[in-house]
This record gives C-alpha cells, structure tokens and sequence, in this order.
C-alpha cells in the first residue's frame, strides 16, 4: 500500500470517527464488526431467494407462474412509478430539470409495460388460463392498490371520480370524492347498488389507505405541481408534452393493452366469460367509457371527445 493511500485511509478514519463520536459511538467497535462480518453477496443484497419464493400457485398449470410473475413484474414497476411520484412530491424548491427527468423515467416505466403486457395476451395456452383462473375467484388485478395510489399521486381526485359526477362533485371534500371513484361505481352493480365481493374486500382493507393519499397528494400530485411551478414555465410546451404522453400511456395504452388480454381470454362467439372480479368489464375497462385523464386541462375538446377511441378496433383481434 503507497503511503497516498495510507494518508487518504487515515483521513476516512478521522471523517468516520468524527461521524461516529457526534451520534456517541465507538468506532473501534464498529470497526471490529467490520472485521467480523462476511462479505455482501449479490443474492443477499437483492434477496433473491425469497423473490424466487414468491411464486405459489393455486393450481399445478405451468402457466399459473407466469400469470403470477407478470403481475409481480408488473407491481415492482408500479412501485418504481411510485417512488418517483413521491419524489417530486416531496422535492423542496423543485426545478424543471428534475421534473422532466422524474417524469421521463415514469414514461420509460409505462411504455415497458405496455409494451410488455403481449406476455398476458399470447403468452399463456388459453386452455390452461381458463382453468386455473377459477381457483383465483374473486382475486383480481381490479385490487391493486398501488395502481390506485399512481392514479391519486398523478391527479386531482375529481379527475378519478366516476364521469356521470364529475360536474356535480367540482367542490366536493374528500370523502365525497373517494365515494365516487370510477372504480367504486364500475364494481358496483348500479340497479341494486349491491357491490362486488372483489370490492367489498378491496374497500375494507385500502380505504384508509386512499384517504391518507388524497389528504397527502392533495396539493402535491403530479397535476398540482405542475400547475404551482411549471404553468408559466419557459419549458411549459416540453413539460406538457411529457405530461401528455406520461397520461396517453397510463390511460390509454395501457388500459387497452390490458383490454386487449381480457378481450383474447373473456371474450367467445360473442359471449362474455365472467371477470374474476366480477365487474361487465366490456362496459367497465375501455378508456372511451372510463374517460380517465390525469391532465384533463392539457387536452383539447376533441381529445376528450375522442379519448380512447383510436385503440378501439383491434380490441378483440387475437
Ligand atoms: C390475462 C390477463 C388479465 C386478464 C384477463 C385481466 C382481466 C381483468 C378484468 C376482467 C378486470 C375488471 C375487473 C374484474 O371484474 O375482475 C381487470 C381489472 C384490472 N386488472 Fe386485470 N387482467 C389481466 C392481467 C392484469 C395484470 C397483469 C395486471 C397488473 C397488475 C392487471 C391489473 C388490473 C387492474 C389495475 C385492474 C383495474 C382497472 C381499472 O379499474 O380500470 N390485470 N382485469
């Protein structure tokens, strides 16, 4: 070892010990530690083992892991879009360089998935998918939360509000507004106002949940940041531009390219098979009924006329 390094070891030493004196530790000790412990692994590091673990079907089809895994895939990146979301939520004096990056790789995120979303289409033998679907009921993708927590991170929660209330419910508090989510009403049978067993479940173990996000994202989602910091902006038209294909992907591309997967599976000689969640999803999933948008302002009446309905005519086409 060249006397350099030794000088610069001696300097990392002084730096950890004043570290470690301010919280009132001994560095000799934790030092020893070091001398003690084993060396980090990659499997340790990204717990791979337990990952591998997580994969128990309910049924022995082979192709039950990879239903499982795409799912599991797919909640890691919505947990990728997440702490980005929180990120420029939180970030003190943001600037329009940090949003942009931010919401560049939430764009990556969704165009992966949507772009992969072709393994649940083709990627099962229908046969096999038919059957263990059954032993799933009434588990549905319809239950992830963190889809919901994108969707209430990204918007004004008027924005997620079932469209036949949109108008009404313009001042409406929060919890007005949480009882009226699209999706509340779409597994809701409106008749009878009796809600699906998916639904009830979901409710009773996230409502909580949504309401702490819509107090804590309430001036501090995706939308609002935008409008408090980047509305006047020099950069607005490249900002809108990415808010804009950041909403097209989430709400249209990938709303269709999992439309699609229902409509290849669900859909026979016109007959509909029943959702695991129970919802008519030929009514509830397509974006031209939903008219889900993070960024309503940022669009044109066409738009919102038109919205979801360039996807519509291969629906069904596998
Ligand atoms: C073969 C693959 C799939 C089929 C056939 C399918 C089918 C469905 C259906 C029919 C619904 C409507 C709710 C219900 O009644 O169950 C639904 C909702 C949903 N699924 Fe899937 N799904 C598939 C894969 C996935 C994957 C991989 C995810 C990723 C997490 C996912 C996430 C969701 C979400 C977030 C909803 C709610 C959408 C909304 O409220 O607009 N699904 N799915």
């Amino acid at each position: 070892m060249g006397e350099n390094v030794d000088a610069h070891l001696l300097e990392q030493l002084k730096k950890l010990q004043a570290k470690y004196n301010v919280m009132g530790q001994d560095l000799s000790s934790y030092l020893d530690g070091l001398l003690y412990s084993d060396y980090l692994t990659y499997w340790d590091y990204i717990h791979l083992d337990t990952l591998l673990s997580l994969q128990s079907t309910e049924t022995s089809f082979p192709d039950e892991k990879v239903f499982i895994l795409y799912h599991q895939i797919t909640e890691l990146y919505f947990r990728m879009v997440l702490l980005e979301l929180e990120q420029i939520s939180t970030r003190p004096n943001i600037d329009a360089t940090f949003f942009v990056e931010r919401v560049n790789r939430i764009i990556r995120y969704f165009q992966n998935l949507v772009s992969s979303f072709e393994i649940m289409v083709v990627g099962m033998e229908k046969e096999q998918f038919l059957k263990f679907r059954m032993a799933l009921l009434p588990a549905s993708g319809f239950q992830s939360a963190q889809y919901r927590l994108i969707e209430i991170a990204s918007t004004d929660m008027i924005n997620l509000v079932s469209v036949e209330s949109r108008d009404d419910l313009q001042h409406a508090d929060l919890s007005n507004l949480l009882e009226k989510l699209y999706w509340r009403s779409g597994a809701t049978e409106l008749a009878s106002g009796k809600k699906t067993l998916t639904l009830q479940q979901f409710e009773a173990k996230y409502m909580g949940t949504f309401f702490e996000a819509g107090t804590k994202y309430k001036s501090k989602n995706l939308l609002q940041i935008f409008k408090n910091h980047f509305s006047d902006s020099e950069r607005r038209d490249e900002i809108v531009e990415r808010l804009r294909l950041y909403d097209n992907l989430a709400n249209i591309q990938w709303r269709f390219a999992h439309l699609k997967s229902a409509g290849h599976y669900l859909q026979k000689n016109q007959r509909e098979i029943k959702a695991t969640g129970g919802t008519n999803w030929q009514k509830y999933l397509p974006s031209r009924i939903q008219k889900v948008m993070f960024f309503p302002e940022l669009w044109s009446a066409q738009e919102h006329a038109e919205w979801g309905k360039g996807v519509l005519a291969s629906v069904g086409s596998h």
